[in-house]
């Protein structure tokens, strides 16, 4: 097995207002003036607190990345950004395809696929998000939904690199509700979204693209979690939004 960095990343979600991202940041910032070897920190703010941010975290270990992008170049397209923009402002990671979009804005998996090639065009990495309902979950085809928005979402991505695309496992029924998957099902879904990736992308390539957990992941599950050898990491909602919780993930997660 390859050595993956793991990825920490926290998506903030409509949180913060510039004052409160200001203090989140540096907080970080303090909390992390390095990072454990073989650990990579990610935080993707609201669109309105990037710059702000970018300008709190430069001299720390911390990437930035954006929660949405739109795949046009530039033009007539109200409240949204571009590629270009989200890189000028300092961004190197974007938030694609989370079930809030999907479900609150009826994005589709064409969607997702057209924001994911426009990315990686543009230098960006997605960090690409599929899931399952309670009610999918319980029907028994959680592998096949997820596994389908993978081919779906993905399909004709050109990368060389497999640094070039993060893909993010949250089961939506785990989101936010203090529910966490358990370390097995969390495995058991990356597990086959790695080999969906074998058959897209090649072994090589595969191999070496990180597969993130996403929903309830804290300081006292991220352990056991990126124990798990398909699991390369989280993406981290409601624990990301308390600097000493975020933290300390990245922490427990390099041990
Ligand atoms: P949560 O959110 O950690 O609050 O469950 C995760 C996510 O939606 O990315």
């Amino acid at each position: 097995m390859p050595n993956r960095t793991l990825l920490i990343a926290g998506n903030w979600k409509m949180n913060n207002d510039v004052a409160e991202a200001v203090k989140l940041a540096d907080e970080l910032a303090q909390a992390l003036p390095e990072v454990p070897a073989g650990v990579e920190v990610l935080v993707c703010p609201p669109t309105i607190d990037i710059t702000t941010v970018h300008d709190r975290i430069q001299a720390a270990p911390i990437a930035l990345g954006a929660q949405n992008v739109y795949w046009e170049a530039k033009g007539a397209f109200t409240g949204e950004s571009s590629c270009d923009m989200l890189k000028s402002a300092g961004c190197t990671y974007c938030i694609i395809g989370h079930s809030e979009r999907r479900d609150y804005f009826h994005e589709t998996d064409e969607d997702q696929n057209k924001k994911a090639k426009a990315l990686v065009a543009a230098g960006l990495v997605p960090v690409f998000c599929c899931g399952e309902s309670l009610e999918v979950r319980e029907a028994g085809t959680y592998v096949e939904h997820v596994v389908n928005q993978v081919k779906a979402g993905l399909a004709g991505l050109e990368i060389t690199c497999p640094k070039q695309v993060v893909v993010a496992y949250e089961p939506i029924w785990a989101i936010g509700t203090g529910k966490t998957a358990t370390a097995e099902d969390a495995q058991e879904v990356c597990g086959a979204i790695r080999e969906t990736l074998k058959e897209m992308f090649g072994e090589e390539l595969a191999d070496g693209i990180r597969v993130l957990y996403g929903g309830s992941a804290k300081p006292g599950n991220i352990a056991e979690l990126v124990a798990k050898p398909d699991v390369d990491g989280a993406l981290v909602g409601g624990a990301s939004l308390k600097a000493a919780d975020f933290a300390s993930m990245v922490v427990k997660a390099g041990e």
